[in-house]
């Protein structure tokens, strides 16, 4: 049986992070660079049932049973033979590697998860639609954050921009870019601690909901408008729309010091636009540049301090 592999990309929020969470629209592009690999192979001696997991990349080599139960790796297999209603799995080897830096607001969590859905269940000899892979990553994706919106797995599992409203049913609508626009990554190097940020900021909504209420409407707003630029082929416009939104993230209190720097370092470099990008408190932040600037706009990053710059282009 030949191996089965699954290849997922990283992400950034473009738009509308934490606002999404309370039900405004956000924008999500793929980030092709960074990518999750799932390969599963078929374990012709081991007994019938047993799932190996390898993931060398956080030195884990162990038996799924062997994982603590709330272990996003064994939670991702058990939903997938729960969904496809499998007992006795064909003995395999599960391996996983990651190019997506964890716990920086790329999407690693969320690949990770989608890749190994999807690997498995077609190791099975099932193709599952994108919906219920996504589905089904957005289960595993609630260990790491806790109320996650559902943003991340939604944009691995199409590897498209998508457009997107958390609720029942919510909206999920993959799109393109019109013209391609060029955005720079730029990690402040600290943990970002996406579930912190999330709780610190429902609490201060719950104490006083309404000026938290107009920054998520002003978010929402802003994501409208953006996508209403890329879709029309005007990218660049979104350049003042992330200032916009870095601002109003600073409000909502999620940025920190060194984004806020780096942000400066970007714009100041000639960057559109810039502003932080996912949980914030650290983690990553995205300028937006036009081709030619984006070497001149990293290196002025990394003279700020990032630890690492990504240029990706977005189509
Ligand atoms: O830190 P990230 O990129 O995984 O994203 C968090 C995005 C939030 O809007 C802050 C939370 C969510 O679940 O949407």
């Amino acid at each position: 049986m030949p191996a089965i592999t699954s290849t997922v990309p990283g992400k950034v929020i473009l738009f509308g992070e934490h606002a999404v969470v309370y039900g405004r629209p956000a924008i999500a592009v793929p980030v092709h660079q960074l990518q999750a690999r799932a390969v599963v192979q078929a374990d012709l001696r081991g007994p019938s049932g047993s799932v190996r997991l390898e993931a060398p990349d956080i030195g884990l080599s162990a038996g799924l049973d062997e994982l603590r139960q709330d272990h996003p790796l064994r939670l991702a297999i058990r939903l997938v033979l729960q969904e496809l209603g499998v007992e006795g799995p064909p003995a395999s080897t599960v391996r996983v590697t990651s190019t997506i830096p964890v716990a920086s607001g790329l999407g690693s969590g969320a690949a990770v998860s989608v890749a190994v859905i999807r690997a498995y269940a077609t190791f099975l000899g099932h193709v599952l639609p994108i919906e219920r892979v996504s589905a089904l990553a957005f289960e595993v994706e609630k260990i790491h954050h806790g109320t996650p919106s559902g943003i991340d797995n939604t944009v691995v599992a199409y590897a498209m921009p998508v457009y997107y409203v958390r609720g029942s049913p919510g909206r999920i609508e993959p799109f393109q870019a019109a013209a391609p626009f060029t955005l720079v990554i730029g990690d402040t190097g600290i943990p970002s601690p996406t579930r912190r940020a999330v709780g610190d900021l429902r609490l201060a909504w719950e104490r006083e909901p309404e000026p938290y209420e107009r920054l998520f409407d002003a978010a929402g707003e802003i994501a409208e408008r953006a996508r209403e630029a890329v879709e029309a082929g005007r990218p660049l416009e979104m350049g003042p729309l992330m200032d916009e939104n870095h601002a109003l993230l600073q409000q909502m209190g999620v940025s920190c010091r060194e984004l806020d720097h780096l942000v400066q370092a970007a714009r100041r470099a000639g960057a559109q636009g810039a502003k932080l990008s996912g949980g914030g408190r650290g983690g990553n932040m995205i300028a937006l540049v036009e081709p030619d600037r984006a070497e001149a706009v990293a290196q002025a990053l990394r003279e700020a301090g990032a630890v690492r710059t990504i240029i990706t282009t977005i189509r």
